[in-house]
C-alpha cells in the first residue's frame, strides 16, 4: 500500500521534473549569455532527490510495515544475531527468529520447546519461505496439517494473523541482512 503511495509519488515527481525542464528550455534564463554554458537547471536536482526519496521508500516501505507489526510477535519472540546481540527484542517462549527466511523449519537449534507437529513438518524438509511464512501464521495448525499430512497436527503456537504477514517476512528479511 505505502509502495504504490509512493510509486505515485515518483510519477508525480517524474511529471513535475518534466514541466520544469520545459519551463527552463523556453525560459531565456536558462543559458548564460555571457559564458554561453548552460545554467544547472534546478528542475534536474529536485527531480534526483525525490527520486531517490521515492524509491528508498518503495524499497523500505514493506520492511518498516513489518517493524510495526513486531508488536504482534514480540511477547514471544526475539530477533537475536548469532553474535547474541538482540536486533528485534522480545520474550523467549517462542524461537528467535533471526535467519527466519528461507530457513528450515524449526531450526533454532537453542530452542527446546518446538512441538512434535512442528518437528515432523520440517522432517519434510519444508522451509520458511515466504508463501509457507504467511500460510503458518493465517493458520497453523491448518498448515502443520497440510505439510505433515497428518489431520490432528497441532500447533505449539496460538497466534492466526489475517494480515501484514508478507510485510514481517520483509522485515525480519531486513533484519537477517
Ligand atoms: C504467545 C506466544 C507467541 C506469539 C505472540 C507469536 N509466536 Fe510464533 N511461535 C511461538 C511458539 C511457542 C512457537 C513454536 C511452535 C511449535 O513448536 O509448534 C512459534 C513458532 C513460530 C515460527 C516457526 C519458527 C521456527 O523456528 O520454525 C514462526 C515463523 C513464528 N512463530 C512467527 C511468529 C510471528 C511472525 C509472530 C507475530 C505475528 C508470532 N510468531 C507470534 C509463540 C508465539
Amino acid at each position: 500500500m505505502l509502495a504504490v503511495v509512493s510509486q505515485r509519488l515518483q510519477v508525480k515527481a517524474l511529471t513535475l521534473c518534466r514541466l520544469r525542464e520545459f519551463v527552463g528550455i523556453v525560459s531565456p534564463k536558462s543559458h548564460d549569455k555571457l559564458s554561453h554554458r548552460p545554467k544547472r537547471q534546478p528542475g534536474m536536482r529536485v527531480f534526483s532527490l525525490l527520486q531517490a526519496a521515492s524509491l528508498a521508500l518503495v524499497v523500505t516501505a514493506p520492511a518498516m510495515a513489518g517493524e510495526a507489526r513486531w508488536r504482534d510477535c514480540r511477547t514471544c519472540h526475539t530477533v537475536s544475531a548469532p553474535d547474541g546481540s538482540e536486533l528485534a527484542r522480545g520474550g523467549r517462549s517462542g524461537p528467535n527468529l533471526f535467519g527466519i527466511a528461507n530457513a528450515p523449519l524449526a531450526n533454532d537449534s537453542g530452542f527446546r520447546f518446538y512441538s512434535d507437529d512442528l518437528r515432523a513438518a520440517a522432517a519434510t524438509g519444508a522451509r520458511w519461505t515466504e508463501d509457507n511464512f504467511v500460510a503458518y501464521l493465517a493458520a497453523p495448525d491448518q498448515f502443520l496439517r497440510s505439510v505433515t499430512g497428518n489431520p490432528s497436527a497441532q500447533s505449539g503456537m496460538h497466534v492466526e494473523l489475517r494480515s501484514g504477514a508478507r510485510e514481517l517476512f520483509a522485515y525480519l528479511q531486513s533484519l537477517s541482512n
